[in-house]
C-alpha cells in the first residue's frame, strides 16, 4: 500500500511541478522575447511616457503590447504581477523532491557505497546542502562582485560545479543531479521572492506617489532576472536528466554536468544576441555543438574489464534472480514496487535478451540494482555484462 501512495503522490505531484514550470519558463521566455524585441515608439506614445512597443498576431488576433520607461498615469486596476507560476514551481518541486528523495531515501537518495547515511542523515544532509548553496547565491549577489557580469558568472559556475562535486560524494548519483537542480531552482525563485517582487513593488508604491523609483532596485531586479535567464535552460536539462543515466551515472557525473552547463549557457546567449538583433552570431552555436560532439565521444562507454570467461546463461539468471527479480518481476516481492518497475520483468532469458541494451546500460552506470538494494558485486555486475554483450 504505502509504494502504491507513493506512486501516485509521485505522479500527480510531478505532473503538477512541469505543469507550473511551463508556466513560468514560459511567461519568462516571452518577457525576456518580448523586452528584446520592442521597437522605437511612435511620437504620440512617446509623449506618454511610452519606452517601446510592439505589435503581434497569435492565436487568431492582434496585439498591441507597449512598455513604459517608467509607469502608467494611473495605476490599472489589475496588474497581473506573474509570481505565482515561480512560487507553485518550487513548492510542487521540493514537495517532491521530499516524497521521492526523502520518503523514498533508501531507494533514491542514499548510495551506501558512497556515504551510509540513516534516512535521517541523508534527509538533514541533502536540506543542509541547499540551504547553505542557496545562502551562498545570497551572499555573492548582495557583495560587490554583482558589479562586474563576468566576475559574477565565473563565480557562480565555480560555487554550482562545487555543488555538483559535493553532490556526487554525498547521494546516489541521480540525486546529485537533481539536489544541483533544486539547488538552482531555489536560487531562481529566490531571485523572484526576495529580489525582483520587492523591486516591482517599490516601482508600484513610487508611481503611485509621483516619485522617481530608486533606479537601483530596477538594476538589482534586472540583475536577478538575467541570472534566471541563463540558468534556466541547464537547469531543464537537470530536470529531464533522471532518463539519462549515462550523464549522471559516469564516473565523472559532475563534470559532465559542467560541460552541459558551458553548452547551454552558450545556447542561451546565443538566442539572446539574436533576440535583441544584435545580429546572428553562429560561433557560440558551433562551438556549443563542438563541446557537444567532444563530450559525447568523452563519455563513450569503455569496454568492461570481464573475467575471461563468459558466464552461461543460468548463471546470468541466477543473478538477475538473486539482485534484480526482487523488484522486476510479475509480481515483486519488494516492499516499494508493486508491480515492475518501467514495465521491466527480469524473470527468464527471453526478458534478458529483450532489454539487453536497456540493461547493459542501467549495469555500466551502475544505476541499478536501485541504491544497490540487493548488494550486487563487482563480479556480478562484470560477469552480467560480459553475458549479455556476449549475446
Ligand atoms: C529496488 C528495486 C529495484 C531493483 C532491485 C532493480 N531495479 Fe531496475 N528499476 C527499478 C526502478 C524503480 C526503475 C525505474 C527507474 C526510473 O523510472 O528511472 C528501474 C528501471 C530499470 C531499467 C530501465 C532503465 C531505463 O530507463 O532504461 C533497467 C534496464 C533495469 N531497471 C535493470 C535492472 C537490473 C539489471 C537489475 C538487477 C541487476 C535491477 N534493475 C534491479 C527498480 C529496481
Amino acid at each position: 500500500m504505502e509504494g502504491y501512495i507513493f506512486d501516485w503522490l509521485n505522479m500527480f505531484l510531478r505532473w503538477f511541478h512541469v505543469l507550473a514550470g511551463i508556466a513560468w519558463i514560459g511567461a519568462s521566455f516571452y518577457f525576456v522575447w518580448l523586452d528584446l524585441s520592442l521597437e522605437k515608439p511612435s511620437a504620440e506614445n512617446e509623449a506618454k511616457g511610452i519606452k517601446g512597443q510592439l505589435s503581434a498576431i497569435h492565436g487568431g488576433g492582434f496585439y498591441e503590447v507597449v512598455k513604459y520607461k517608467l509607469g502608467p498615469q494611473v495605476m490599472p486596476a489589475n496588474l497581473h504581477w506573474f509570481k505565482w507560476e515561480a512560487y507553485t514551481t518550487w513548492l510542487t518541486g521540493f514537495s517532491l523532491l521530499a516524497v521521492m528523495y526523502y520518503w523514498g531515501a533508501n531507494q533514491y537518495l542514499i548510495d551506501p557505497a558512497k556515504v551510509a547515511f540513516s534516512q535521517w542523515g541523508a534527509i538533514g544532509s541533502s536540506v543542509l546542502f541547499l540551504a547553505v548553496g542557496f545562502a551562498i547565491y545570497e551572499l555573492l549577489i548582495k557583495s560587490p562582485l554583482r558589479n562586474s557580469n563576468k566576475g559574477f558568472a565565473a563565480v557562480l559556475f565555480v560555487v554550482l560545479v562545487f555543488s555538483a562535486w559535493l553532490a556526487d560524494q554525498l547521494f546516489s548519483d541521480r540525486a546529485a543531479y537533481i539536489h544541483v537542480g533544486a539547488l538552482i531552482g531555489s536560487i531562481m525563485a529566490g531571485n523572484v521572492f526576495l529580489g525582483i517582487m520587492p523591486s516591482q513593488r517599490e516601482l508600484v508604491r513610487a508611481v503611485n506617489a509621483g516619485e522617481t523609483p530608486e533606479a537601483r532596485f530596477a538594476e538589482l531586479a534586472k540583475l536577478r532576472s538575467t541570472h534566471n535567464n541563463y540558468l534556466t535552460l541547464p537547469l531543464v536539462f537537470i530536470m529531464i536528466s533522471n532518463h539519462y543515466p549515462m550523464t549522471y551515472g559516469h564516473e565523472h557525473a559532475w563534470l559532465v554536468l559542467a560541460a552541459i552547463g558551458v553548452i547551454t549557457g552558450l545556447i542561451r546567449h546565443f538566442l539572446n544576441l539574436k533576440t535583441q538583433g544584435a545580429g546572428v552570431k553562429p560561433a557560440y552555436l558551433i562551438v556549443a555543438l563542438l563541446l557537444t560532439l567532444a563530450l559525447a565521444a568523452w563519455m563513450a562507454p569503455k569496454p568492461v574489464a570481464t573475467t575471461g570467461n563468459v558466464i552461461n546463461s543460468d548463471q546470468a539468471l541466477h543473478i538477475t534472480h538473486l539482485r534484480c527479480a526482487e523488484c522486476h518481476a510479475a509480481q515483486p516481492t519488494s516492499d516499494m514496487f508493486k508491480t515492475p518497475p518501467a514495465g521491466i520483468i527480469l524473470e527468464d532469458e527471453a526478458h534478458l535478451l529483450q532489454y539487453k541494451d536497456r540493461m547493459i546500460s542501467a549495469l555500466q552506470t551502475s544505476y541499478m540494482p536501485l541504491g544497490n538494494i540487493t548488494a550486487m558485486t563487482d563480479d556480478e555486475r562484470a560477469q552480467l555484462i560480459g553475458w549479455l554483450q556476449a549475446q
